[in-house]
């Protein structure tokens, strides 16, 4: 069962028109793409889906993005968007490496980084999405000033994420060990992994300085 749900993963994805794959062919086209100007809010490594389509439902006048390489996990998100109906919501399948491909200068106005990848050997430090190198293509893609969230169960993450993000000039506006799951709000599948076995959530809420 297990290898015929992979296997079908992309084919039904393909069926669904609101999957992109690659999206450079949409780079400052997205505006229209959703058929409106209300803001684009993106989400790297969305999984499952599951922060993406609650928080969408609450806000539909903003758009939001949904970016994840695994095909596997993200198909159970295209499910969502298509049951919910959910006309602002795009899911792309795509690597946050090619972000300034598939995105045009100030196109995003939010970014979501939930639970990435801790990454915790020092040598793979610079693939954790919250490293300078991923900073630096977001600057490129975000309007000025424009927030980045970060949520995470890793401690390590956490204080790491902070010193990036300082020293990349971005204003700390929000940092807590421990957020509240009513503060936290929109919970993705691994928050809800940590929070069942009662591990603190770390949260960073961020602001760019282009
Ligand atoms: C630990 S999971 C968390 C999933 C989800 N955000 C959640 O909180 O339940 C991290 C996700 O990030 C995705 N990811 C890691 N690096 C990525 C990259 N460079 N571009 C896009 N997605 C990435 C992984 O495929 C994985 O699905």
């Amino acid at each position: 069962m297990r290898l015929r749900f992979k296997e079908n993963a992309i084919p039904e994805m393909k069926e669904n028109p609101q999957v992109f794959f690659d999206g450079k062919e949409n780079k400052g086209m997205w505006k229209e793409i959703f058929g409106n100007d209300n803001d684009i809010y993106l989400e790297i490594g969305s999984g499952r889906g599951d922060f993406l389509v609650e928080i969408a439902k609450d806000n539909p006048n903003i758009n939001f993005i949904g970016l994840e390489v695994n095909t596997n996990a993200f198909v159970v998100a295209s499910r969502k968007i298509k049951e919910n109906e959910l006309k602002n919501v795009r899911g792309l399948i795509a690597d946050a490496e090619k972000l300034e491909e598939i995105f045009e200068n100030d196109e995003i106005s939010r970014i979501y980084l939930n639970f990435s990848t801790p990454w915790p050997k020092r040598r793979h430090h610079k693939r954790r999405l919250s490293h300078e190198r991923f900073l630096n293509r977001y600057k490129n893609i975000v309007k000025d000033k424009s927030i980045l969230e970060l949520k995470t169960d890793n401690q390590e993450l956490f204080e790491a994420s902070l010193t990036y993000f300082e020293d990349f000039s971005m204003d700390i506006i929000e940092k807590e060990k421990n957020i509240s799951e009513e503060k936290s709000s929109y919970i993705s599948e691994y928050e809800r992994k940590f929070r069942n076995k009662n591990m603190p959530i770390y949260y960073i809420k961020a602001r760019f300085n282009k």
